[in-house]
């Protein structure tokens, strides 16, 4: 039995030639500006409207994705939705947030660090259950098994879009769990991928362990053929060489993206390029919101 899929995005999204590799636009998932959170959104939901929830539990950072995503997902599917967020709030909240305002989720701040939220999420859940309702808990980034069939099924999507079997595939990594979707689902076709995943905001041994953990959860073949690369430090703050890269894929091609994870895969697949031997996919993730501040920063 396929498990449960609210629909959400517009899939697929487009696979496009890109400054002499390929580009795999889910910054066009057409749901919100969630991008390619969309995807685990969806069966996110699907599990969430199966099991009668009746309301949303998450978190993130103020400038995470996700949690617009899933802030939009929970009104679309008529379901209420909380949302912790890290720290205190800010004088200037950014655009992520404002798509959780507009969802009519609630904020809760949690003054603690963005490590705490998993636990946080569960405590609030629990709370909630106490108190007769019916929460569904998803821990930051969507990163749970259900979430990962997102982009396990993603992987499908873009074999069925190359005429070629071999293909070095580069994406950015916060969670893990799109990356370890993708590799479940490469297992699952048998595609003869090299998948690379540039690590934005976790450390190498952790964000590693998280991933195989994951996909061993949805899947019980071996992987191989995948590394990882660090990118942590250089993805604290968007600095002058985040603005060039950004600049220069948007006045060549007109492709927008932000400093937190697309100008970091692009910078991993410039250095790639020398070595690759196969043709490159890059993913394009999204992270609209953030791309916006990056082009007010170059603009002044
Ligand atoms: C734009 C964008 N790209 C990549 C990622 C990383 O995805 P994952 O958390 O599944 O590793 C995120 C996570 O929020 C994101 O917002």
């Amino acid at each position: 039995m396929s498990p449960p899929r609210r629909p959400l995005a517009l899939l697929p999204t487009p696979l496009q030639r890109f400054a002499g590799m390929y580009l795999k636009r889910d910054d066009l998932s057409g749901f919100g500006l969630a991008g390619a959170k969309a995807r685990a959104l969806e069966y996110l939901l699907g599990d969430a409207l199966a099991h009668d929830a009746d309301v949303l539990v998450t978190g993130g950072s103020p400038s995470s994705n996700f949690i617009g995503g899933a802030a939009l997902a929970a009104s679309v599917c008529g379901m209420e939705c909380e949302v912790l967020v890290s720290g205190t709030a800010l004088e200037r909240a950014p655009a992520t947030l404002h798509l959780v305002g507009c969802s009519e989720a609630k904020v809760l701040y949690t003054g603690a660090d963005r490590a705490e939220l998993d636990r946080l999420i569960d405590e609030r859940a629990a709370h909630l259950r106490d108190h007769g309702r019916t929460p569904y808990a998803i821990p930051r980034g969507g990163a749970t098994p259900v979430g990962a069939l997102g982009f396990a099924n993603a992987a499908e999507e873009l074999a069925a879009q190359l005429d070629f079997d071999e293909a070095v595939v580069v994406l950015p990594v916060g969670s893990g769990a799109s990356i370890a979707g993708l590799l479940a689902g490469r297992a699952a076709i048998a595609a003869k991928w090299q998948v690379y995943g540039v690590s934005v905001s976790r450390p190498l041994p952790e964000i590693r362990g998280e991933i195989l953990g994951l996909v061993a959860r949805i899947t019980p073949e071996a992987v191989t053929d995948w590394e990882l690369i660090d990118a942590m430090e250089a993805a604290e703050a968007a600095d002058d060489r985040d603005v060039h890269t950004m600049l220069a894929a948007l006045r060549a091609d007109g492709v927008l993206f932000d400093a937190k994870y697309g100008t970091k895969a692009l910078a991993a697949v410039a250095r790639l390029r020398a070595r690759a031997d196969r043709p490159i996919v890059l993913w394009h993730t999204g992270g609209l919101p953030a791309a916006l501040d990056l082009l007010g920063r170059a603009a002044t």
